[in-house]
């Protein structure tokens, strides 16, 4: 039976899309703001760490500084951003950490509500941390809340030390260095994920484009 290289197949016969992640930059902040603001109130508060309304959380988007932090994000078949991750930077001092190295990464992601299940919260945490090692960065850090059991787990998985705290948990990875394999894993998946989102982001505006057309009924 021919398998979709792109597919993966888990046991059952299930399959989940493969997941391209896509490094954001200052044109998707938009709809970075429109994807955090469709979170619900719950997913605000396991996001954030407490509830933000409108306002800040658009003040949250406008502040991010994509010179200093990276921000992964994976669009769905119709172009829309379903998934944020924002690794932040930050000196070492600030952190109580044992690293030897000169900065620590901190990740905070979400996954819109239609869009969850299918492994994307984990790659990201995968891109994150691979971008981590590439870049002289060897620990990373999450904070969430303990009831938070998905991402929990998905610390977990990736093998991160829990610390928990009155409701609240602090998990943090220690990364190996970078080698010619993960420099080259993260080169290729950028490579893939830009033709992709090319490729969507064509077709989005040539659907527009003929929507618009004179006499057209069917909507696409
Ligand atoms: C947490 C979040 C990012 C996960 O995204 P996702 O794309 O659904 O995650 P994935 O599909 O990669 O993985 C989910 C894993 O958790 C598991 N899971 C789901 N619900 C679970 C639960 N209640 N308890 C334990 N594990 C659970 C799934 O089985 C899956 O595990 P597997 O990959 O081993 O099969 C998403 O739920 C979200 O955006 N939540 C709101 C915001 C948030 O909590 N952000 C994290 C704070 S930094």
């Amino acid at each position: 039976m021919f398998r979709n290289p792109l597919r993966r197949w888990l046991k059952g016969g299930q399959y989940r899309p493969t997941v391209m992640v896509k490094e954001l930059a200052e044109r998707d902040r938009r709809r970075m703001l429109k994807h955090f603001l469709a979170l619900e109130r719950g997913d605000r508060l396991l996001r954030f760490g407490s509830y933000l309304g409108d306002e800040q959380v658009a003040k949250y988007a406008q502040g991010i500084d994509f010179s200093r932090d990276m921000v992964f994000g994976v669009y769905n078949r119709v172009f829309k951003l379903v998934a944020v991750g924002h690794l932040a930077f930050a000196p070492k001092e600030t952190k109580k950490s044992a690293t030897e190295k000169e900065r620590v990464a901190e990740f905070g992601v979400s996954v819109s509500k239609s869009a969850r299940g299918l492994g994307i919260g984990s790659k990201l945490f995968e891109r994150a941390a691979i971008h981590c090692r590439n870049n002289d960065v060897d620990t990373l850090y999450m904070h969430c809340l303990s009831s938070n059991q998905t991402m929990m787990h998905i610390a977990k998985k990736a093998g991160m030390q829990i610390h928990r705290d009155y409701g609240e948990a602090d998990a943090y990875l220690k990364l190996e260095a970078a080698n010619p394999a993960s420099m080259l894993q993260e080169a290729v998946e950028e490579q893939v994920a830009t033709l992709d989102y090319a490729l969507k982001a064509n077709t989005r505006a040539a659907a527009k484009w003929l929507d618009k057309l004179p006499g057209r009924k069917n909507k696409l």
